[in-house]
């Protein structure tokens, strides 16, 4: 049996993990396998660039952080209506396969990934996925490995922050990655024990915020922390059109949304702020204990696809359980926070404020 695996999207903790457990479970359970490779993303598929793997290769990689593959963003802009360059590059992926005469590409990604899995399964490519994510915004899995440790990082650095918010009696922003989701916020400022927590899902509203800083000093409360997702958005941004909003951030620091509302709560308030974002840090380094476990399970049950040549389908979690879910139903989608999830009713029950306007 010929496999083809490839790491996709940006890097994230345990993806070495996941790879492990993949080829482990298929060493392990037939004694005719072989593993081809593919170098940073599809574009290793795409050029041809690949490497046919040992069974060392995968040993001694489990506790380690980013990628053995290296790893690309996604070639395509548009999918769903390729131009030449992106027929060419679907037809150079096919020919590759071909080529190689595999039996299956294994494909560990996220969002921007799976709609590129999904394509090459619609052209008769057989393929399994993982998800993989810190953002954990992939449709049909209720967890991506990522997740967890990004959460750690994230975690540790609003911890850190205390001490030094608490200190000088200071307002922090933490920025917070995400994309456009608030799933990575909203459990690290849970764990972090923020005080104001902005996602994307919740547009703010800066009195909102000012409000509660005050409340907060009425109380003999001296230090704030917000922790901000990095796609987040003001009550008043989110009613501009794109182009309107990417001239306004012009105007910022930074651009960055913590940034931005930094100055908002200068210009209205005269608010002294302190920015902090951890950024690429997040996705970096040893992957939590639980995130290797998990990863290495989903590793386990793709190798099972494989072996049952169940293909065309990603690894998920539901209800709590691992399951698969067909590609086209993940790809092109983003699995946003709902705002009756019960994280964000528990967060308000503690008395943090989201930002909405009372
Ligand atoms: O999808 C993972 C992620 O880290 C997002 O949280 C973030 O918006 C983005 O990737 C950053 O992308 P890049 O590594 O290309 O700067």
């Amino acid at each position: 049996m010929k496999i083809g695996m490839l790491t996709s999207g940006g890097d994230c903790q345990s993806l070495n993990a996941a790879m492990r457990g993949v080829a482990k479970t298929l060493y392990n359970n037939t004694n005719d396998v072989e593993i081809y490779g593919f170098l940073d993303g599809y574009k290793g598929m795409i050029t041809k660039n690949y490497k046919l793997m040992k069974e060392e290769d995968f040993s001694g990689i489990l506790t380690e952080g980013g990628t053995i593959l290296g790893t690309s963003r996604t070639p395509f802009k548009y999918i769903n209506e390729p131009d030449k360059e992106g027929r060419d590059k679907v037809a150079g992926m096919i020919k590759t396969y071909k080529d190689l005469k595999l039996d299956c590409l294994v494909m560990l990604g996220g969002n921007g990934s799976h709609k590129t899995a999904a394509l090459l399964s619609q052209k008769g490519l057989n393929v399994v996925t993982l998800p993989k994510t810190i953002d954990n915004d992939i449709e049909g899995t209720e967890m991506s490995f990522g997740f967890q440790s990004a959460i750690d990082v994230a975690t540790r650095t609003i911890d850190e922050i205390h001490t030094t918010a608490a200190s000088h009696s200071r307002v922090f922003i933490v920025e917070i990655m995400g994309h456009k989701t608030g799933w990575l916020t909203l459990h690290s400022g849970i764990a972090g024990g923020a005080d104001i927590i902005l996602i994307p899902e919740i547009p703010y509203n800066v009195d909102e915020v000012l409000n509660t800083i005050r409340k907060r000093e009425k109380q003999g409360k001296k230090f704030t922390i917000i922790a901000m997702a990095e796609g987040a958005i003001s009550d008043e941004d989110a009613k501009l059109s794109k182009k309107e909003l990417k001239e306004k951030r012009k105007t910022y620091t930074f651009p960055s949304v913590a940034y931005q509302l930094s100055d908002e709560l200068q210009k209205k308030a005269g608010q002294e702020v302190r920015v902090t974002i951890p950024g690429h840090v997040q996705r970096g380094g040893i992957p939590s204990a639980s995130d290797r476990t998990l990863a290495t399970r989903i590793g386990v049950e793709a190798a099972g696809l494989i072996l049952r040549k169940d293909y065309g389908n990603m690894v998920c979690i539901k209800e709590g359980k691992f399951s698969k879910i067909p590609l086209e139903e993940v790809a092109g989608k983003t699995k946003m926070v709902n705002v009756d999830n019960e994280l964000i009713r528990q967060a308000e029950s503690l008395g943090i404020s989201l930002g909405r306007k009372a």
